[in-house]
């Protein structure tokens, strides 16, 4: 396999087909493109997965899906028996999104296969592309579905219990998509990948301003999720007086500001917190708000770090409710753990970036992905690649097709080493 890494340095490899079909993809949307909506088993998603499958079917790989529709395109190696390295990502986009955020990832690790496959490879190891279903939480509140599934950190009962806003059950929705068998199956054991490797946007704007090519990620963040209901009293907005006002919208914005100053004032910043749904009800501007609902999305690279503030929004609560006269509930959704990268996967990106001669730095993941949780049953490492501003989730989210190309070719190297 040695032999063959010189051919990939060759500058035709080309990424104009992989261009294409990340702009056809993109096309594949709820929203008007370029706005990019795809949210888990929406007519969108389906559309989408048909289109990835037909792709990965056209380049000779062998497609197969799961109880929830983590979608497995092997590439057979030359010694089927043993454990498959794995590479993907996800193609489900949250509201108002742009094409590159996990998509990147899946056609780009596509992109990788043909890339060795072109070159005359026959990799030891198989080499799996992975399409994890719903990485993003938009849909049933928690992300990373599909990998926590996969890697037995989603009971079965839990993923029962998952609904939508509009009260449609994970069963509901996944059989009706064709996803059928139970979800206990979803289940991968410890060696059922040899390795995991995903490539991403990075999501944030380091690589860019220091003008490298490639980010080796050490290590992951750890995210936790809380939700919030908030309950007040409504009234007339003209005729309740002030003094008397139970409004819970108002309980909400103290708690916000407060859950902001908290992560400010971690000690370190890699603390972030934000609060991304904030629903009012009934949501009429002449009406005091009785109820809000929130949802609250809290990270640290250090897990006792974004532990402290999260209590510290659970104390919030407390205090802003008695003070207040409110009644607030809160539901923690996840609070997970970090994870680190396989010292083995990041010494062969480093190989195959030197190789490649791509600029590198190691850094670490502040946004969560599959990863994090295919690290719980396999060794896994992820490679980032620039994002123009560190923009992403919003429709101008753009890596450059100089910035993708690296990334494949890294990442064709890296996979054939691990398949060798
Ligand atoms: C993934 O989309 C994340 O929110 O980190
Ligand atoms: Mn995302
Ligand atoms: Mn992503």
């Amino acid at each position: 396999m040695a032999s063959t890494r010189p051919e990939l340095s060759r500058p035709q490899l080309s990424i104009a087909e992989l261009l294409a079909e990340l702009a056809a993809l993109s096309q594949i949307s709820e929203a008007e493109p370029p706005v990019v909506t795809r949210v888990v088993f929406s007519e969108a998603d389906l559309r989408a997965r048909a289109y990835v499958k037909g792709l990965c079917a056209k380049a000779g790989l062998a497609v197969r899906e799961d109880a929830v529709g983590n979608t497995f395109a092997r590439w057979e190696g030359s010694d089927p028996g043993l454990a498959p390295v794995g590479t993907g990502s996800h193609i489900d986009a949250i509201p108002n999104a742009g094409l590159y955020d996990g998509c990147v990832g899946v056609l780009g690790g596509l992109e990788a296969i043909r890339v060795l496959q072109q070159l005359g490879l026959k990799p030891r190891r198989s080499i799996e592309l992975v399409i994890f279903t719903a990485e993003e939480p938009t849909r049933f509140g928690i992300g990373c579905l599909g990998s926590r599934l996969m890697a037995g950190l989603l009971t079965t009962q839990q993923a029962l219990a998952l609904r939508d806003k509009e009260g449609r059950s994970l069963e509901e929705l996944r059989t009706q998509a064709g996803f059928k068998g139970s979800l206990k199956s979803v289940a991968l054991p410890t060696g059922r990948f040899h390795q995991f490797v995903e490539l991403h946007i990075e999501q944030g704007p380091l690589l860019e301003q220091e003008g490298i090519d490639i980010g080796l990620v050490t290590h992951i963040a750890a995210p936790a999720s809380m939700r919030l209901v908030i309950e007040g009293e409504g009234g007339h907005a003209g005729g309740k007086l002030m003094p008397g006002r139970k409004d819970a919208l108002a309980a909400a914005a103290e708690i916000i500001l407060a859950l902001e100053a908290s992560a400010k004032s971690s000690g370190a910043i890699d603390t972030v917190a934000t609060v991304g749904v904030c629903e009012v009800f009934p949501g009429a501007v002449n009406s005091i708000p009785s109820r809000v609902r929130m949802e609250t999305d809290i990270r640290d690279t250090d897990r006792a770090r974004r532990d402290r503030v999260l209590d510290a929004l659970k104390a919030t609560c407390a205090e802003v409710a008695s003070r207040r006269g409110v009644r607030i509930t809160t539901e923690l959704v996840n609070a997970d753990p970090p994870a680190a990268c396989d010292a083995a996967i990041l010494a062969a990106m480093e190989s195959a970036a030197v190789e490649a001669r791509k600029s590198y730095k190691k850094m670490v993941s502040r946004a969560y992905h599959d990863s994090l949780f295919m690290a719980h049953i396999a060794p896994v490492a992820m490679l980032f690649i620039p994002c123009r501003g560190g923009v992403s989730h919003r429709p101008d989210e753009y890596a450059s097709p100089e910035w993708i190309g690296s990334g494949v070719h890294v990442l064709a190297r890296t996979l054939a080493t691990l398949a060798s």
